[in-house]
């Protein structure tokens, strides 16, 4: 939300809204915490990716006053903080850079990776790419050294072996979460540390076998293609990404976090496979408090892929840890639009339900509850440098972040002047003003059920497990959440046809708490089989013994 009409969203606009995030009734949305991506100073290379001053907030966003005000207006109202902690990189403009680059005898050089170029034609230190386009080494003409960065050559990585890098970056997270912030994101934390002797990365089609085993075994379609074909760097990250070094830096972190009791983190880290991205949760969850995990945003719109994705997770999680969930982000296509088609209003249901029902941390994604859809863009109107590099082969990340969609109006509410991305597709019928005032919404259907989620210990707290049935396991997703005396059974019907369902135990009865269709009886105590309409999900409360 814009409030000063400059066409960009701002901490004030923020404040505004807060009432609608959780006003403390159940005519709010009713959420617990807010990851804001990152709002320090920046030159926007990479939309706040790049950041130059990690102790100022931006001056299009606000003041530091704002944000201390943000924090206060948040806590008020029982919601937490939690910021992005972009520390791979800095932006190039980051006076630790400015130094560093200032010459081979700075201080600060080796806060940076610096190397030498190869041979006579002075060709990169080795054969990494970063993840955008392009070498991962850019050559500095004054101080004829390369830098490395895994992203823009505007993002330098920093050096995570210095000492005094670690160092800086602590004093950074102290210094936020003696402001009073309740927890980090943590950016690309795999790419932290590198291989001390830089060996080159294999190339793609050296481990195309490995890769196409794994597409199959995955049957993720999106995820399996990225795999296979190791786009955009063509190399598979084996001495830049994932190094043992990550777990002492997150280990590092976390000693910071518990002097600061209540404190949360989740990564993003992205990996190969479950058990790798579980290892960071640390082998005596000593390391991040949550990890997403990403194979799930890739999915295909099968039953039998969430099941066996959400069991790998499951399955790899060290005990005692906790997952985080999400659909969507600023990084990929909404999920209502990955999986549109014409029943896209009622998927976008089913997601929401599955989201708020899994165990773990729920993360939605804004306008996610009034399904707002990915905008198409032109490639005028792109921000994203991923999207002005390769359109119109890939069209950046611009998409999922156009301006939320307060109201059908001509800027969606959001701003009285024209936005700095336009507003996306049928905001006439996809606006909070208009899915608030309906019962029938999707809005309002997420605000029931996250109130519901509050007072249902089973899916707060529950543990979770997976049920197959013989005849609709090819369509439905069930699974158990449970406590000792609270036993759910969420059945989610991924196809268009009724499927039957057994609830567990042969005289089992139900009772269907909440549905995806508004207009299911409530009232009937249920007995298997259970009949789900095609596109539905429900919660069952099921009796448990005496
Ligand atoms: C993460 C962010 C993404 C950014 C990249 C580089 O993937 O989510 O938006 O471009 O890191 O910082
Ligand atoms: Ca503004």
């Amino acid at each position: 939300m814009d409030s000063n009409n400059d066409g960009i969203g701002d901490l004030q606009g923020i404040i505004s809204k807060l009432d609608y995030l959780n006003n403390g009734n159940h005519d709010s949305l009713g959420i617990d915490a807010i990851w804001f991506s990152p709002f320090f100073e920046s030159p926007d290379y990479d939309y706040g990716y790049d950041i130059s001053n990690y102790r100022e907030i931006d001056p299009r966003y606000g003041k530091f006053s704002d944000f201390m005000q943000l924090l206060e207006e948040a806590h008020k109202r029982n919601i937490k903080v939690i910021v992005d902690l972009v520390v791979n990189h800095t932006s190039h403009l980051h006076p630790w850079f400015l130094e560093s680059r200032s010459s081979r005898f700075s201080p600060k050089r080796g806060w940076y990776i610096w190397k030498d170029g190869q041979g006579k034609k002075n060709r990169p230190p080795n054969n990494w790419r970063n993840h955008f386009f392009g070498p991962a080494w850019t050559w500095d003409e004054k101080t004829e050294q390369y830098y490395l960065h895994s992203f823009l050559s505007e993002q330098p990585d920093l050096n995570w072996s210095n000492p005094e890098v670690r160092e800086a970056v602590g004093d950074v997270i102290r210094y936020w979460l003696d402001f009073g912030v309740d927890g980090f994101r943590l950016d690309v934390a795999h790419h932290y540390s590198k291989d001390p002797i830089m060996r080159n990365n294999p190339l793609f089609f050296t481990g195309w076998k490995d890769s196409l085993v794994k597409v199959l075994l995955d049957r993720t379609f999106l995820a399996g293609l990225m795999k296979l074909f190791a786009l955009p760097t063509m190399q598979i990250g084996k001495y830049n990404q994932h190094q043992p070094e990550t777990h002492e830096i997150l280990k590092g972190f976390r000693s910071i976090f518990n002097e600061y009791p209540g404190t949360t983190s989740v990564g993003e880290i992205m990996g190969d496979n479950a058990e790798l991205i579980a290892s960071y949760y640390g082998s005596s969850n000593d390391e991040l408090h949550m990890n997403f995990y990403f194979e799930i945003l890739h999915l295909r719109w099968k039953a039998a892929a969430f099941r066996r994705c959400i069991e790998r997770w499951e399955k790899a999680l060290p005990s005692g840890s906790w997952p985080a969930n999400a659909l969507s982000n600023h990084d990929i296509m909404r999920a209502v639009s990955r999986y549109n088609n014409k029943r896209g209003d009622k998927r976008a249901r089913l997601l929401m339900l599955m989201l708020l029902t899994l165990r773990g941390t729920p993360f939605i994604y804004y306008g996610e509850e009034i399904a707002m859809k990915e905008a198409k863009l032109s490639r005028e109107e792109l921000r994203d440098p991923v999207g002005l590099k390769w359109y119109p082969l890939h069209k950046g990340r611009d998409g999922c972040r156009t301006p939320m969609q307060w109201n059908g109006g001509k800027y969606a509410g959001f701003s009285k002047s024209e936005p700095w991305l336009p507003v996306g597709p049928d905001i006439k019928s996809y606006n909070v003003r208009e899915m608030e005032s309906d019962l029938q919404s999707l809005l309002s259907f997420t605000k029931k059920l996250i109130w519901m989620r509050k007072g249902l210990p089973a899916l707060l707290e529950g543990e979770y497990k997976s049920l197959i049935d013989k005849a609709s396991g090819r369509h439905c997703y069930y699974y158990l959440r449970e406590t000792g005396d609270q036993k759910l059974l969420i059945c989610l019907n991924f196809s268009l046809r009724r499927q039957e369902i057994y609830m567990p135990g042969r005289n089992a009865v139900g009772r269907v708490l909440i549905s995806t269709l508004y207009d299911r009886d409530l009232k009937p105590a249920i007995t298997n089989p259970f009949v789900l309409e095609g596109l539905e999900g429900c919660i069952l409360k099921l009796q448990t013994g005496k």
